[in-house]
């Protein structure tokens, strides 16, 4: 065969080698489809136990309810009853211990990430009421109107 031929087809395997190589020494040994019904597909047969040890950071509101009860029973009568704690104080599976308190985001930013009127129609995100940041009392804290724990202006103890 010719050497013009010969040439491209050594580079070729040359690169095939490389990819092999490259591929034992960067896949894990226990990557691959691990039980017989290929639900999960390819994975690491050692991310299974990581998933087990994943440490549940949250703890939902049932588990304020017995110190922080009027937070709670504000929650519960408000049309944030569909969010928790959480979400706004961050997870709670230490605390009262470590931290001893949640901490407590008076900044806007808080309230626009799910209130700021998006241009997006059809999306979930849409149902929830907008506001437009900019003209809505601009400046002020929204908690100095609406209290986070039952946030209807009628509410507002
Ligand atoms: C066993 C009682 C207990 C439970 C349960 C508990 N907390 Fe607390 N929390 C405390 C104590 C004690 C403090 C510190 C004293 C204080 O400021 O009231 C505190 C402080 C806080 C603070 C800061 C208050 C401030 O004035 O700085 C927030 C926010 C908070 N907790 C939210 C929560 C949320 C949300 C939950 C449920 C996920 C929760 N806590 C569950 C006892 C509890
Ligand atoms: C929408 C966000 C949001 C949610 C949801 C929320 N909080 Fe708060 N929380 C705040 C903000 C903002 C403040 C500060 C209010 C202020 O300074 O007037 C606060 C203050 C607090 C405080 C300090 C005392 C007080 O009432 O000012 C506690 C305790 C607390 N929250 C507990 C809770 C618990 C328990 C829940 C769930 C039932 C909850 N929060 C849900 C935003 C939220
Ligand atoms: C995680 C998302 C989320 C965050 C953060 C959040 N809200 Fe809401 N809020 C909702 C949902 C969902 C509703 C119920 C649907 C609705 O009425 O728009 C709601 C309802 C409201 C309503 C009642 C609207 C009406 O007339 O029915 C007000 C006012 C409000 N929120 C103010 C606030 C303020 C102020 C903050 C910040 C302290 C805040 N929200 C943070 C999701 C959020
Ligand atoms: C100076 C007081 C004041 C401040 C600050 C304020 N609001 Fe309001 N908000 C109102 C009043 C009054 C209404 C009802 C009349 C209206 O729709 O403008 C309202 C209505 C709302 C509604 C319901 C809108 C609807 O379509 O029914 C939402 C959601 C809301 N505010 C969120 C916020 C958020 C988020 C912030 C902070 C970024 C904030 N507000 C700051 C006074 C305030």
């Amino acid at each position: 065969m010719n050497r013009h031929v010969l040439r491209p087809v050594f580079v070729a395997l040359g690169l095939l080698a490389i990819i092999l190589i490259a591929r034992t020494i960067m896949v894990p040994s226990d990557f691959r489809i691990s039980e017989k019904g290929f639900m999960y597909g390819y994975h690491r047969q050692g991310n299974e136990a990581e998933w087990e040890n994943f440490k549940v950071k949250y703890r939902s509101k049932k588990y304020c309810e017995d110190c922080h009860g009027d937070e709670v029973s504000g929650n519960l009568s408000s049309p944030h009853k569909i969010i928790e704690c959480e979400n706004c104080h961050g997870p709670a599976i230490d605390h009262p211990d470590n931290p001893e308190k949640l901490p407590i985001d008076r900044n806007r930013d808080l309230c626009l990430r799910c209130h700021a009127k998006l241009p997006y129609p059809t999306s979930m995100r849409s149902e929830i009421k907008g506001i437009d940041p900019k003209a809505h009392h601009p400046e002020k804290a929204c908690f100095s109107c609406h209290n986070p724990h039952h946030p209807n202006l009628e509410d507002r103890k």
